[in-house]
């Protein structure tokens, strides 16, 4: 049965968005901009400030080398304090620390120092005056590079500098398992948890027992556990694929060249023989 639209006009429509932490640095407002940054900050310097911000526009926009994009408003103090200090930190939100990741966007840090009305602890890195948030799963230190004034928002380049991983998050293997830290995501103005995993890259490519041994990984990191609505269709003769809309897969080949070659140089989908091709990295999780 096909649905019926209607126009909502031109609006950034996407969803659901990253939501996360941007800490930034520099001097106060009103200060001159000669204020030092000191680090750790001890003792406390009232002329160098770290803010905290909350940022839903934002995304990754390169791999190699790795950029991120933040898109804020010039009247935020993170904006100011961004275009004084290039040298900022994203931290990545999870359940934790939702009611801080709310109030950070709803208040200024020219009103307040949000990091000790929400009882963040800050991690420091060596030649960094920008502090992480110790408290997240995941923290990714940044340089803001170039920037674009769009209109309402001006967006910034972030070049990756380093990713700091909680440990909890990795294997004996040193492998990221990202299912473990119940990140947030933004969806039309509600915050969302992200606490099942239900499919993986390339699942819908994957034999049964390679579906079965990943999906199997992932129980006990994602809520109530995988497929246990018990709904899961057979199809392509064994294969499994969660409930709801399957692809209509066709194999190139039978045999398990077919499936190499289906992994690593892309995949068929519809009977109109329809191709896109995408390179995998070797997890098969890049694009
Ligand atoms: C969920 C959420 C997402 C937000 N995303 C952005 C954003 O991407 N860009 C932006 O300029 N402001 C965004 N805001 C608003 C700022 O976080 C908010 O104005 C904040 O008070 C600015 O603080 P600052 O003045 O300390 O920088 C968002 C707010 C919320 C609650």
């Amino acid at each position: 049965m096909s649905q019926q639209f209607k126009s909502l006009g031109a609006m950034p429509g996407l969803a659901p968005l990253p939501v996360v932490f941007l800490s930034t640095s520099g001097p106060a407002p009103g200060l001159p901009e000669s204020a030092k940054a000191t680090g750790e900050q001890d003792p406390p310097n009232p002329a160098y400030i770290h803010d905290v911000t909350t940022v839903a526009w934002g995304g990754v926009v390169n791999s190699k080398p790795p950029y991120l994009s933040v898109a804020l408003k010039p009247e935020r103090l993170a904006w100011q304090l961004l275009k004084q200090n290039p040298q900022c930190w994203i931290s990545l939100a999870d359940r934790s620390l939702l009611q801080s990741l709310d109030y950070c966007g709803v208040r200024s840090g020219r009103d307040c120092d949000k990091f000790a009305d929400c009882g963040l602890n800050k991690g420091f890195v060596d030649d960094c005056p920008t502090p992480y948030l110790a408290d997240s799963p995941l923290v990714i230190r940044a340089e803001a590079e170039k920037s674009l004034l769009l209109g309402s928002h001006e967006v910034f380049l972030l070049r990756v500098v380093e990713v700091l991983a909680a440990t909890r998050l990795l294997d004996a293997k040193g492998a990221l398992h990202m299912e473990r830290a119940e990140l947030l995501a933004y969806v039309h103005g509600t915050y969302v948890g992200l606490d099942r995993v239900l499919g993986f890259f390339g699942f819908s490519l994957a034999s049964a027992a390679v579906y079965q041994r990943r999906m199997a990984q992932y129980r006990g990191h994602s809520g109530e556990g995988i497929g246990e609505s018990g709904m899961a269709l057979p199809d392509r003769g064994g294969n499994t694929v969660p409930a709801g809309r399957s692809c209509r897969y066709t194999s190139p080949t039978k045999g398990p060249k077919s499936r190499r070659q289906g992994k690593n140089e892309g995949y068929q989908r519809g009977g109109a023989g329809s191709r896109q091709s995408g390179k995998l990295n070797k997890r098969g999780r890049d694009r």
